[in-house]
């Protein structure tokens, strides 16, 4: 049996699998017959792919989301695919929250103030005037165990919590209307690609907040650029439609935090996702029920 891996993975659990080859490019150069399993994170897995892997058998992805797997042409090939639910949710409600904090109070700007020199030159400069968290709004679009826990987050700071979710909550239009902070934590899923359009975003109050830590694609992210380019809304951004690249556009203003998905990087979360990976492999290869088969 013989285990492939994009890239290796932190943490203990790693070292329990037997042997894994790590491809020297992906998708590898050549057909590599007799690769049984894939480890991968945030490439893309779909036809032109698995004919490079003719015998494989699993694609164990290393992370909650799995919208870069076409589950639907991996089940045509008899081909499982995992995923590492469950571990995460902590670390990424709290990027989440670091990501609104920095930008409802302006700190990369302020870093940027006094490493420029520029604290010298005058005291609480008007353009560093942030926002309270108290008693403002966030709304929460899909209130799933992340959403949930950046809720939790929010609360502690005397803010208000709205949601949205596709069997309840307020409808996604009026969460976008009335909130002071949107924060994305749905799947990217056919559904939800775009969720977030140029007409939505025109929904967001005037000084409004979008964080992503989802996936860029959730959002038109054109039509965003443009908004952030205006000046009209602020944003804090872990994901983008088309990574690593980021909108040309967005790195010198000063309402966008930029970071490059890293929502689950924590040494702890990352090692968890690593154990429930390596949990799974095993499980295909000791021929057991695997935890964490995605079925969608
Ligand atoms: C996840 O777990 O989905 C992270 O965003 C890494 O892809």
């Amino acid at each position: 049996m013989t285990i492939a891996a994009t890239q290796t993975f932190p943490g203990p659990a790693w070292d329990e699998l037997p042997d894994p080859t790590l491809l020297e490019s992906w998708p590898p150069a050549e057909p590599l017959p007799g690769v049984e399993v894939l480890v991968e994170a945030v490439v893309a897995v779909g036809p032109e792919q698995l004919d490079r892997l003719p015998d494989l058998r699993l694609v164990a992805n290393y992370g909650v989301g799995y919208d870069r797997v076409d589950v639907a042409a991996c089940r045509e090939r008899g081909v499982a695919v995992t995923n590492t639910p469950g571990v995460l949710d902590a670390a990424v409600a709290d990027l989440t929250l670091a990501l609104l904090l920095a930008s409802r109070r302006h700190l990369v700007a302020s870093d940027r103030f006094v490493r420029e020199g520029r604290w010298e030159r005058g005291w609480a400069k008007p353009e560093l005037l942030g926002r309270d968290l108290d008693g403002s709004t966030l709304g929460v679009v899909g209130f799933g165990r992340i959403g949930r826990q950046v809720a939790t987050r929010a609360q502690a700071c005397g803010m208000q919590i709205d949601f949205h979710r596709r069997t309840g909550g307020l409808p996604l239009d009026e969460l976008l209307r009335a909130a002071d902070v949107v924060s994305l934590h749905v799947p990217l899923t056919p559904e939800t690609d775009g969720l977030v359009s140029r007409e939505r975003l025109a929904l967001l109050q005037d000084g409004a907040t979008l964080i992503n830590t989802a996936r860029g694609a959730i959002v038109d992210e054109d039509a965003l650029v443009e908004e952030l380019v205006s000046g009209r809304i602020s944003a804090g951004l872990d994901v983008f439609a088309d990574e690593p690249r980021v909108p040309e556009r967005l790195l010198e203003l000063p309402n966008v935090v930029l970071t490059p998905h890293v929502a689950s990087a924590t040494v702890e979360t990352r090692a968890a996702m690593t154990r429930v990976l390596v949990d799974n492999v095993l499980a295909f290869l000791q021929g057991e029920p695997l935890p964490n088969e995605v079925l969608a």
